[in-house]
């Protein structure tokens, strides 16, 4: 039997499960509680969705050549989910879904393919398609200008983001971005996950560029303990140049909002000991204050600049000048909730990293039986998290820019894992907001099943992906239809129909 045969014969003898599910999950909350102006959307990063990576014009980035080096479980973004020649059927299907917006990314090496100098006229064309095909559709594009993916030119010719430079290429770049799509893009966001960026890319060297002191691991260069700090410093030089640089040229006519985007945690004391407690505000400090203090209040917290002496650039008078207030709003990446221990051992001087400045140990909590290769659903996790920011920043604009389900990829259609996470979560946000978080936006990480830091093993989609297929060919996941009913205001069991859910395998 062919595989699309094998899909039907399942598809007819499964519906009644997924309906009965369906009928069952009847939610406390709907799409008419949240604020009228909120949106919901899902989203996906360049390097992740587009493949043709080699394409008309296209030059690597770091990500690229970390993957062709075997860094990313041996796979490769090299066709990915080919969004470069689907985004046509895909935005199709957000439309189906009901997604009011959607997140992507601009591949600067497609856009520039040297990083800096001549726009690649090919490039500008999908991204003008992509756009206007999500506006056409009525869906909201939010766009990030880097999603983990620096041009590799800019990379070899003078070492990146650790090059003050840097700022001048970056800035240049997103001129380019505003000039050309600024005219229907209102949401812009300069940096992805920015400390994960500099902790994963220059403490671990597990993500792009895999740098890391020889000591962390063979094969990799790099220093530890100085590389992440210069790299969150030139992030903030580089964004605050192009917030200011947005509201100088463009905020006038264009109208619309530049931000910034971390990674975070819920975090949580290990126990009530008071070394515990105080752990776990030095790790808020570390992940969430690192790059937002200076951000709101224009320089680093006391604690990461006291830990990290000699090691982080000091924010003179002109930089912290020009980056407090340099924002719209904050984008936050959320996923799990960890305890924190607080770890007073210290390793050898060759081994000091960005963690052995922060000094914990953290551990996943488990609400107590959440299968391996899942994550544990903890919505007051995030509720607490959007308290603390609402406390701590002033109550700043927010927007969930990833929030999703890691699954094994190979699993089945009938995500249910997926769904408890996503109404958890989207309700703990909702009790939030109705304590007065100012968050306004939530994207559901991933729509498709593309390619993930660890490759195609895991992944977050709403939609599978059918890598064994030469169409690469999509199949809704219950998940989707869960979102759907809800974007649509609706969880009537009537609503959901003969539908698919099943077994992959
Ligand atoms: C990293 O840089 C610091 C400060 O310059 C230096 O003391 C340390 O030896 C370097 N570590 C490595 C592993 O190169
Ligand atoms: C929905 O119900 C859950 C569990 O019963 C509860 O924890 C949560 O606070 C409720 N959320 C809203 C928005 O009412
Ligand atoms: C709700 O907000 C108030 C005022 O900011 C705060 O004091 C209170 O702790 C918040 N409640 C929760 C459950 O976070
Ligand atoms: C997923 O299943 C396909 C088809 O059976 C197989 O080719 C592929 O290797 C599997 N991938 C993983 C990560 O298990």
């Amino acid at each position: 039997m062919t595989r699309a045969g094998f899909y039907s014969l399942l598809l007819l003898l499964f519906p009644v499960t997924a309906a009965l599910y369906l009928a069952a999950a009847a939610e406390n909350y709907s799409r008419s509680d949240f604020p009228a102006d909120f949106v919901f959307g899902s989203g996906t990063g360049a390097y992740q969705y587009e493949g043709a990576a080699f394409e008309d014009g296209r030059a690597p980035s770091i990500w690229d050549t970390f993957a062709h080096s075997g860094h990313v479980n041996g796979v490769t973004g090299d066709v990915a989910c080919d969004g470069y020649h689907k985004y046509k059927d895909d935005v199709k299907l957000m439309s189906d879904t009901g997604l009011e917006a959607f997140r992507i990314s601009l591949s600067w090496s497609r856009l520039i393919p040297n990083g800096r100098g001549p726009v690649n006229p090919l490039g500008l064309q999908y991204y003008n398609k992509l756009i206007d095909d999500l506006i056409s559709h009525g869906i909201q594009p939010h766009v990030t200008l880097h999603h983990l993916d620096l041009p590799q030119a800019l990379e070899s010719e003078y070492g990146g983001w650790l090059n003050r430079k840097i700022v001048k290429d970056f800035t240049a770049y997103a001129d380019v971005c505003f000039r050309e799509f600024g005219d229907r893009v209102s949401f812009w966001t300069t940096v992805n996950e920015a400390n994960i960026f500099a902790t994963g890319g220059y403490s671990e060297g597990l993500i792009a560029p895999g740098r890391c002191s020889p000591s962390i691991r063979t094969g990799c260069f790099g220093n530890s303990s100085t590389e992440p700090y210069i790299v969150g410093h030139n992030i903030l030089l580089a964004h605050s140049a192009t917030w200011k640089l947005y509201r100088k040229k463009y905020k006038a006519t264009q109208k619309g909002y530049v931000g910034f985007s971390i990674y975070t945690w819920g975090m949580v004391p290990y126990s009530n000991a008071k070394e515990d407690i105080i752990a776990t505000q030095r790790l808020k400090d570390f992940i969430i204050g690192w790059l937002i203090d200076p951000l709101i209040f224009g320089d680093y917290p006391e604690i990461v600049k006291r830990r990290a002496k000699g090691r982080i650039p000091a924010l003179t008078k002109y930089e912290s000048k020009q980056t407090k207030g340099s924002f719209d709003f904050i984008g936050l990446n959320f996923y799990m909730v960890f305890s924190v221990e607080d770890d007073r051992s210290l390793p050898d001087f060759d081994k000091w990293n960005f963690w052995t400045d922060v000094g914990v140990k953290i551990f996943n909590i488990d609400s107590g039986n959440t299968p391996p290769d899942q994550l544990p659903v903890m919505p007051w996790g995030l509720s607490t998290l959007l308290e603390y920011i609402k406390q701590v920043y002033g109550n700043p604009p927010i927007y969930i820019h990833e929030n999703g389900q890691s699954l094994k990829r190979n699993g089945t259609l009938n995500d249910t894992p997926r769904v408890e996470y996503l109404r958890g979560y989207i309700g703990g946000m909702l009790d939030a907001i109705r304590n007065g978080s100012n968050t306004k936006g939530y994207f559901a990480w991933s729509f498709l099943d593309c390619l993930e830091l660890d490759g195609y093993e895991h992944s977050f989609g709403l939609y599978y992906v059918d890598l064994d297929d030469a169409e690469l060919k999509r199949y809704q996941k219950l998940s989707a239809i869960w979102y759907s009913n809800f974007l649509k205001g609706s969880n009537a069991i009537s609503e959901v129909g003969e539908n698919v859910f099943v077994s992959l395998k």
